[in-house]
């Protein structure tokens, strides 16, 4: 038996996950509204373009205040941007005036977001010598796919894999075919091209988030999208802004395989951001013959925002996630492979190779611990197999410092029976330091830290 207390000591305050192991029980139902953590994608973006403007103070509401985003603004201070703390609900960047013109290190923590498009903001600033590093995951992950095509446009950068060195040089405009759906990839192009000469495209085999076009073009920065093109002119500027960002829905989507999977359920989802480049996980529901609800649908700077409310049904169908869908839904995925667990059928995922080379190599982690919970699962080389339902039986999980793989295995906690612990959970952190609150207040059940 393991000794435990309360998960969140610090209620009433800021909401921080600290537990390192953390023990979670089955759970009946899970009832209530929420407002999911900002996006991530679109913080670090904001934070970004921010300090990036050609002047003023740009003002950012309601940002992520995971480590992902502290590491980008940590960087951005780092290169001469001033940041403001007004509250945990606003943060104010000023547009950088002079960038460091000294040798600086860049500590990207766990955030591929933050090293290869900070790459992409630095490439082209004559004068900016920097060495860009990252933990232990983040050190393993392939950069290559960004200082080969920043290469091709004359950046003096290097690095397969971090730490990368790059030191500001005139570039030129390229047309890039990537081999990836990557929004990581087409952003860093983008952000190079603004500051190159002529002009630069870039086209991928299916269309990832498109959270840098949306905001560029609220921002006036002209750009031009063909299918899975997206064009733009170099040197182009935009003044400071105000951003209040949409909750993610990444985030949004271990509460959204809860809600389905538990009989009874009914959860709101308050400003939710419904981007259709990462509504995957909606195109599934659907899929599945589920019906959910949206209302209150507006705009943040491009992004559409909206209010959404998901039922459990009586009966959960399988479903085949492929092609096109898969970049709609890449963070999704493993939270998915615990829905299919109870799903009446097999569920197939493929096309989905990318899940390698997240913060884990994800197929391998989420395969291992579903089986090791009771799951039939098998894994293939660009996916998973999943054949349900299964009864869940509760086990010892690994996050191995991937926050996506702690948060799913604590859903797939609430399915099964016994205890399930999660090691490493403090990796949750990352994306959504308030994942203890909402699930005691979703679900009646204490996430337990376990000494
Ligand atoms: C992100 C893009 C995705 C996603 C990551 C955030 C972004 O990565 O997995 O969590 O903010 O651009 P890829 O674009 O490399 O698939």
């Amino acid at each position: 038996m393991v000794a435990s207390r309360s998960a969140y000591p610090h209620k009433g305050k800021t909401p921080i996950l600290m537990a390192r192991r953390l023990i979670v029980r089955a759970c009946n139902k899970f009832e209530g509204a929420i407002r999911p953590p900002s996006d991530k994608s679109l913080t670090h973006r904001a934070y970004m373009f921010a300090a990036m403007a050609n002047s003023g103070v740009s003002v950012v509401r309601d940002p992520l205040n995971g480590e992902d985003c502290e590491s980008t603004l940590e960087c951005l201070q780092t290169l001469g941007a001033t940041v403001h703390r007004v509250s945990e609900k606003e943060v104010r960047v000023s547009a950088i005036e002079k960038w460091a013109d000294y040798p600086v290190t860049l500590n990207c923590g766990n955030s591929g977001t933050t090293m290869r498009l900070m790459c992409g903001v630095i490439a082209g600033r004559t004068g900016v010598d920097a060495t860009l590093i990252g933990d232990q995951s983040l050190s393993k992950r392939p950069m290559g796919r960004i200082t080969k095509p920043l290469s091709m446009m004359g950046a003096n950068i290097s690095g397969d894999t971090a730490p990368v060195h790059i030191l500001g040089s005139k570039l030129e405009g390229l047309h890039y075919d990537s081999p990836v759906a990557s929004a990581q990839i087409k952003s860093a192009i983008l952000l190079a091209g603004l500051g190159a000469e002529g002009k630069t495209s870039v086209v991928e085999p299916s269309l990832s988030r498109d959270h840098t076009e949306r905001m560029f073009e609220a921002l006036g920065v002209h750009l031009y999208r063909q299918g899975t093109t997206v064009y733009i002119e170099g040197v182009q500027s935009w003044g400071s802004f105000e951003f209040a960002v949409p909750g993610d829905i990444s985030s949004a989507a271990f509460f959204i395989v809860a809600a389905l999977a538990h009989r009874n359920s009914e959860v709101t989802f308050r400003d939710l951001g419904i981007n259709p480049t990462r509504t995957g996980i909606l195109d599934v529901v659907s899929q599945m013959g589920i019906a959910y609800t949206l209302t209150n649908e507006h705009e943040e700077l491009g992004e559409p925002v909206a209010n959404v409310t998901f039922h459990a049904p009586s009966e959960l169908n399988p479903f085949v996630i492929e092609g096109d869908l898969v970049p709609r839904l890449i963070d999704e995925i493993p939270v998915l492979a615990v829905l299919a667990t109870q799903c009446h059928g097999t569920s197939i995922i493929r096309d989905a190779g990318e899940l390698r080379v997240k913060e884990t190599d994800r197929i391998a982690v989420v395969t291992k611990h579903l089986a090791d919970m009771g799951a039939n699962i098998e894994a293939t080389a660009d996916g998973m197999i999943i054949h349900g339902p299964t009864p869940l039986h509760g086990a010892t999980v690994d996050s191995s410092g991937d926050h996506r793989i702690g948060m799913s295995f604590a859903i797939a906690g609430s399915l099964a029976t016994g205890e399930t612990i999660i090691e490493n959970a403090d990796a949750i952190n990352t994306s959504y330091p308030e994942f203890a609150d909402h699930f005691h207040h979703l679900s009646g059940v204490a996430l337990e830290v376990a000494e």
